[in-house]
């Protein structure tokens, strides 16, 4: 096993060994390394490490059903999860959000089986809530000092909330056009808010210094282990929820992407607990015309994205030029059968106000491209009529502004 980058040693020795978790893999080179202590990315490749379980031993100890009894939230499946000692779990009652069957604005696309996952109800009103629960967590665990980020918003708002509730100190690095309100959640949480000139990149790059300056963990997307297996949790809940299968089609807002990893994994994780069988959804990720990465990569063929120039969207999740889990998010969409597309902004404005006026939903424009993406399918006859699809609504649409 190998070390890599750390802050403080373990905060004390992990009593309560209710995880399953064994060990991390890099995603790229396969290389193991010790999840007892904090690690970033691979020291070799500097690709994302993925959290390991001992699933086959979970397979013979754990019940479906049971878990299923439990409290709501994401933490019902705390085994499957980092961390070790209950008492380190940072939670403000994330995850069990709604699967909605969406019958008006089925019936206005002449489709059937169309629902959406309304994350916007997770706390901080996003689904960045459920990757911060688990870093927060775990980094508690690990002996973190303190905790930085760069954010379009909505993780940085997040991360801002765990990591008060953890009693850390937090710094989020955002763009100067971050969402006002995403800003102002940070900031009323008491995190040390830093804005940059220039795109989340250029946030990363001032975070990954200060990381390096003031010996707090960098929890950018996919450069710690964590965040990916808090979002794995929308995964399990789908299955749960549909009564142990998968839809046929999962549509996603992708930027950096940590949802459709994390949904993968979860996935194969399901099969090998023997609680799904091997059939997986379609995974579309939907990205916007003025920053489309994934879309280009997919469409040439390519594993690795080029960075994409002069990066422009008002769906501000979705500005993120390129992805360090690129080559796992395009795997994963090829693997499934599925594809990437780009909408424009106008045609996220329209689908946000469809989804509100025939749904009674308000949701973000990185959730409405979903629909706006599903449309493009069908118009393009990329999905039928009566495939049952999900639309992940990743975000409230009372953040913005
Ligand atoms: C509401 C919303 N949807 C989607 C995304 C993109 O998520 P991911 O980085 O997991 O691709 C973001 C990221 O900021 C977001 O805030
Ligand atoms: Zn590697």
């Amino acid at each position: 096993m190998h070390q890599n980058a750390a802050a403080a040693g373990p905060r004390q020795t992990p009593t309560l060994r209710d995880s399953y978790l064994t060990h991390l893999e890099c995603g790229l080179c396969a290389t193991p390394y010790d999840a007892d202590r904090l690690q970033t990315t691979c020291p070799s490749d500097r690709r994302p490490l993925l959290a390991r379980y001992a699933l086959e031993k979970a397979r013979t100890e754990l019940d479906r059903d049971e878990l299923s009894r439990r409290t709501a939230g994401m933490w019902r499946w705390g085994e499957l999860l980092p961390v070790r000692d209950r008492e380190h779990r940072i939670s403000l009652g994330e995850g069990s959000t709604p699967l909605l069957p969406l019958l008006r604005l089925a019936r206005s696309l002449g489709v059937t089986g169309l629902l959406g996952k309304d994350e916007g109800r997770n706390p901080t009103g996003s689904f960045k809530a459920r990757g911060m629960s688990a870093a927060v967590s775990r980094a508690l665990e690990l002996g973190a000092v303190g905790l930085v980020a760069p954010s379009a918003g909505n993780a940085g708002a997040a991360l801002a909330a765990y990591g008060t509730r953890a009693g850390l100190p937090v710094t989020v690095v955002m763009p100067s056009d971050a969402p006002l309100s995403a800003r102002r959640q940070a900031e009323r949480f008491g995190a040390r808010l830093i804005l940059v000139q220039g795109l989340i990149s250029d946030a990363g790059a001032r975070a990954r210094q200060l990381s390096a300056e003031e010996r707090s963990l960098d929890v950018s997307t996919l450069r710690e282990p964590y965040r990916a297996e808090g979002k794995k949790t929308m995964g399990y809940e789908l299955a749960e929820q549909l009564g142990w299968r998968l839809p046929e089609v999962v549509v996603y807002p992708a930027g950096g992407g940590t949802g459709i990893v994390g949904m993968w994994k979860a996935f194969e994780e399901l099969q090998t607990l023997g609680w799904i069988g091997a059939a997986r959804p379609r995974l579309v990720a939907v990205q916007s015309t003025g920053c489309a990465p994934l879309v280009r990569a997919f469409d040439s063929g390519d594993r690795f994205a080029q960075p994409f120039p002069d990066a422009r969207t008002r769906a501000a999740g979705l500005r993120v030029p390129s992805a360090v889990g690129d080559f796992l998010i395009l795997d994963a969409i090829r693997a499934s059968g599925g594809c990437a597309i780009a909408v424009e902004d106008s045609e996220m404005d329209a689908a946000r106000a469809e989804i509100a006026s025939l749904e009674g939903l308000d949701v973000s424009l990185e959730a409405a491209a979903t629909l706006a993406g599903y449309r493009r399918l069908l118009e393009d006859g990329l999905v039928e009529q009566d495939a049952e699809t999900v639309l992940f609504l990743t975000g409230s649409g009372l953040l913005e502004g």
